[in-house]
């Protein structure tokens, strides 16, 4: 990420659920203030959808990915889960979408310079932050992301769901397992829902590997690069090992089976995968 400056790659999400609103109806996600928090930036990203047809295999991902963890999220919030922590949010409309019970509090994480972005669009399409929103700022390569948050008044022993959308492909795997070693670390009833990138290698469909190679080039060209692949079945063990005793792994074609039944709309064989784990609640 250039220093000082806010994440593309946040652009780039936003602007692919904006899309998806306009193109999709919102078949898979419907985001209301998809289309508001880009404010100008909304039509470009519509008429880049429209003139690039390779990218609608990312666009329903992204819509997908915020469908499933915000299924989970609502889940998690019913079970009475109070403290709901979005990682790397970016430009993401969960929090101010919401309507949150008494004590619920939103933790956004995030670069700095990504935060005061986001606010500053909020304010421009005259979102409201809500009292539930409490920003953080954060760099996951530096920091452990529940240190940071205990300063912003998160309880440690209160469980939590975790939203982690987007960013683990940017970061070392060092960074990565740091922070759900962290997740696993707290006392218990923890969830978290992240996508993650399985290596280009398995990628076996040719048009998908190639917008994939396309992704890659853009987002290292706009200085975030991808960093992190990963093995399943060695994340799994990762994962068990660190104290998750659920895991849930999807394809993005099964992540789409599931809101779809029977209509195909992502390329099968294409590396995006989500990912849901869970530790035991304290008896
Ligand atoms: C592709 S965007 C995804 C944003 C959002 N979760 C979404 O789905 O729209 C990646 C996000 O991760 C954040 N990010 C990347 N590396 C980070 C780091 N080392 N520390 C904190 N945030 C980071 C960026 O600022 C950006 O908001």
């Amino acid at each position: 990420m250039q220093e000082g400056q806010f994440s593309r790659t946040a652009l780039g999400a936003a602007g692919h659920r904006a899309a998806h609103q306009a193109l999709e109806g919102g078949f898979f996600f419907a985001d209301p203030l998809a289309l508001p928090i880009l404010g100008a930036d909304a039509q470009a990203a519509i008429d880049k959808a429209k003139a690039q047809p390779l990218r609608r295999g990312l666009r329903l991902f992204i819509a997908l990915r915020s469908r499933f963890a915000e299924d989970s999220a609502h889940a998690a919030i019913a079970r009475g889960v109070r403290q709901v922590v979005v990682l790397g949010a970016g430009f993401d409309t969960f929090a101010y979408r919401l309507e949150a019970p008494a004590a619920l509090r939103v933790f956004e994480v995030d670069h700095p310079a990504t935060q005061a972005e986001k606010r500053r669009r909020l304010e421009a399409a005259r979102v409201a932050e809500p009292a539930h929103v409490v920003y953080v700022g954060c760099d996951f390569e530096r920091e452990i992301f529940v240190d940071a948050l205990a300063a912003a008044g998160f309880d440690r022993r209160q469980p939590s769901f975790v939203f982690w959308l987007g960013v683990t492909a940017y970061l070392t795997h060092e960074a990565v397992y740091a922070a759900l070693a962290a997740v696993a670390a707290l006392p218990g009833g923890e969830e978290i829902v992240f996508d993650y990138a399985a290596s280009p290698e398995t990628i076996d469909d040719q048009a998908a590997r190639t917008a994939h190679e396309d992704l890659a080039r853009k987002v290292a060209a706009a200085g975030e690069p991808l960093r992190a692949y990963f093995d399943p079945p060695a994340l799994h063990a990762q994962l068990t090992a660190l104290g998750f005793s659920e895991i849930e792994d999807l394809r993005a074609e099964e992540v789409a089976a599931r809101y779809a039944p029977g209509r195909a709309p992502t390329r099968r064989g294409a590396g995006a995968r989500m990912l849901r784990a869970a530790t035991a609640p304290t008896a």
